[in-house]
C-alpha cells in the first residue's frame, strides 16, 4: 500500500514534465553481457566468461583497442546476475563480492577512464529474472545508489511483478532517476511484458518516460528469432514505429552478430534491419574471438550512419515483391534531403538466390529526376534511375538483403 501511494505521488509530479534527460538523441550504441554470457556465475570453472568485473574490464579494453569505440559504441553494460543474493543491512544493493571484489563504483571509474560509459541492470519486481534482489519497495534508494556509483545507463526489467503496476512503476523509477540529478539512459521492458499479458501498451506514456523500450521477446542466437523480430516490426501493432524519435527508441534487443547462430547473410540482414529501424545497436558477443566478417558488419560506417541519422525516424515496411517472399523496407535520411535507405529482405529461404524486377516508383523512388543509388554496405555507387517508371532487376540471396541508399538527382 505504501508503495502504491509513493508511486502515485511520483507519477503526479512526473506528468507535468515528461522525459527530458538530454540523452540518446541518436540510438544508443554499446555492449551488453546477456545474449552471449547469460547468467554464467561459475568463475571457478569458467573464469573467462563468468559475469564479473574481469569480463567487463576485458571487453571495455577491447571496445577501445579494436575500434568499436571509434565506430560509435559507447556504453558497456552488465545485465542480470551481478548482484549479491541479499541487500546490505541498510537495504542497499550490493554486487556479488567474489565476482565484483572492487565494487561497482570502481568498475564504473575504470570504464570512464577509457572514455566509455557504464550501464547496469535491475528489475521493477521483487526479484530480477534470475532471482536476485529486485527494486520493488526500493525504487528511490536504488536510483540513488546507481547515481552514487556513477552509472550512465539503467536497463530495467519486469520479472516478478504485476504488469498492471507498470504504468505507474516505470514512471516512478524514471522520476527517481531524474531526481538524482545524474543523467542516466533509461531502458524499459514495459511494453513487452504488457503485450504478452494482454495489456495494450500506452506508447505515449512510454515515449515520455523511457529512452528506449523493448517491444518483443528476448532475442536468441538463431535466424528464427531474428525473423520473428522482423515480422513483429513489420506488423507494427499499435503503430509503435511512429513513437521513435531522438531520445526515445523502440528496442528490438541485442545484436547477436558474432556468435554461433547466424550465417554471414543472416548477420547482414540483422545489421541492415537494425539500421533501418533506428534501433539501439547493442552488441553481445565475445570481442576476444569475433570473426573479421562480424567485426566488419558491427563497425560498418555506412550502416551505422543510416542507424544514427539525426532525424531519428524508424523505417517501415512499405511493400512486398509479388510472387516472392521479399519484403521492402524504407527509412528517411536527413542528408541530402529526400534521401532514404531502402532494403529488400528475403524471408524465408527459397534455397536459391531470387531474381526479381521492381518498378522504381513502387518502392518510393518517385522523384521525376531519378536517384543515384549506392550500396548500403560499401557506399559504392551502383546505378542511377531516371524516372519512377524505370525497372530495377535485382538478385537477393536466401536469408539475405540488398541495402541501398537512394539520393534524389537534383534537376
Ligand atoms: C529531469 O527532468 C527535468 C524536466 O524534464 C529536465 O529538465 C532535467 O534535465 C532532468 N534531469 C535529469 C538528470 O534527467
Ligand atoms: C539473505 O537473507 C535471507 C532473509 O533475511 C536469509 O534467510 C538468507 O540466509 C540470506 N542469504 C545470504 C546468502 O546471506
Ligand atoms: C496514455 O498516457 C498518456 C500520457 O501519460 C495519458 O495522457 C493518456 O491518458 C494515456 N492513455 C490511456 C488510454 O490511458
Ligand atoms: C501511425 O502514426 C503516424 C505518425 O503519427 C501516422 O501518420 C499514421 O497515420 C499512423 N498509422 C496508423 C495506421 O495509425
Amino acid at each position: 500500500m505504501l508503495q502504491r501511494i509513493l508511486v502515485t505521488a511520483a507519477v503526479l509530479l512526473r506528468l507535468a514534465t515528461g522525459l527530458d534527460n538530454g540523452l540518446a538523441l541518436t540510438p544508443p550504441m554499446g555492449w551488453l553481457t546477456w545474449q552471449r554470457f547469460r547468467c554464467n556465475t561459475d568463475c571457478l570453472n569458467r573464469p573467462d566468461t563468468c559475469i564479473s568485473e574481469r569480463l567487463i574490464k576485458t571487453m571495455a579494453d577491447l571496445m577501445v583497442k579494436e575500434g568499436y569505440k571509434d565506430a560509435g559504441y559507447e556504453y558497456i553494460m552488465i545485465d542480470d546476475c551481478w548482484l549479491a543474493k541479499n541487500r546490505t543491512k541498510l537495504g542497499k544493493l550490493q554486487p556479488d563480492p567474489d565476482r565484483f571484489p572492487s565494487g561497482i563504483r570502481a568498475l564504473a571509474d575504470y570504464v570512464h577512464n577509457l572514455g566509455l560509459k557504464f550501464g547496469i541492470y535491475e528489475d521493477f519486481g521483487t526479484h530480477t529474472c534470475a532471482g536476485y534482489p529486485g527494486s520493488e519497495f526500493y525504487l528511490q534508494l536504488d536510483a540513488m545508489t546507481f547515481a552514487e556509483w556513477e552509472v550512465d545507463y539503467v536497463k530495467f526489467d519486469g520479472c516478478y511483478s504485476d504488469r498492471r503496476d507498470f504504468d505507474a512503476g516505470y514512471e516512478a523509477f524514471g522520476f527517481f532517476l531524474n531526481k538524482t540529478g545524474r543523467p542516466m539512459v533509461y531502458s524499459c521492458e514495459w511494453p513487452f511484458y504488457q503485450s504478452v499479458s494482454g495489456i495494450k501498451p500506452n506508447y505515449t506514456a512510454i515515449q515520455q518516460t523511457c529512452n528506449l523500450w523493448r517491444n518483443h521477446m528476448d532475442i536468441q542466437d538463431t535466424w528464427d528469432s531474428v525473423q520473428s523480430v522482423i515480422k513483429y516490426y513489420g506488423t507494427d501493432d499499435g503503430n509503435f514505429s511512429s513513437y521513435a524519435k531522438p531520445g526515445a527508441w523502440n528496442d528490438p534487443d541485442m545484436l547477436t552478430i558474432g556468435n554461433f547462430g547466424l550465417s554471414y547473410e543472416e548477420s547482414k540482414v540483422q545489421m541492415a534491419m537494425w539500421a533501418i529501424w533506428a534501433s539501439p545497436l547493442i552488441m553481445s558477443t565475445d570481442l576476444r574471438s569475433i570473426s573479421p566478417e562480424a567485426k566488419f558488419l558491427l563497425q560498418n560506417k555506412h550502416l551505422i550512419a543510416i542507424n544514427q541519422d539525426p532525424l531519428g525516424i524508424q523505417g517501415k515496411r512499405i511493400a512486398f515483391i509479388k510472387g516472392t517472399a521479399i519484403e521492402v523496407w524504407s527509412k528517411p535520411l536527413s542528408n541530402p534531403s529526400g534521401s532514404f535507405a531502402l532494403a529488400f529482405v528475403q524471408l524465408p529461404n527459397p534455397g536459391d538466390p531470387t531474381l526479381f524486377s521492381v518498378r522504381t516508383g513502387d518502392v518510393g523512388l518517385v522523384s521525376p529526376n531519378g536517384y543515384t543509388i549506392s550500396d548500403g554496405f560499401t557506399g559504392e555507387e551502383e546505378v542511377t534511375t531516371k524516372s519512377p517508371d524505370d525497372v530495377l532487376k535485382l538478385l537477393v540471396n536466401p536469408n539475405g538483403v540488398i541495402l541501398f541508399v537512394a539520393t534524389p538527382v537534383q534537376p
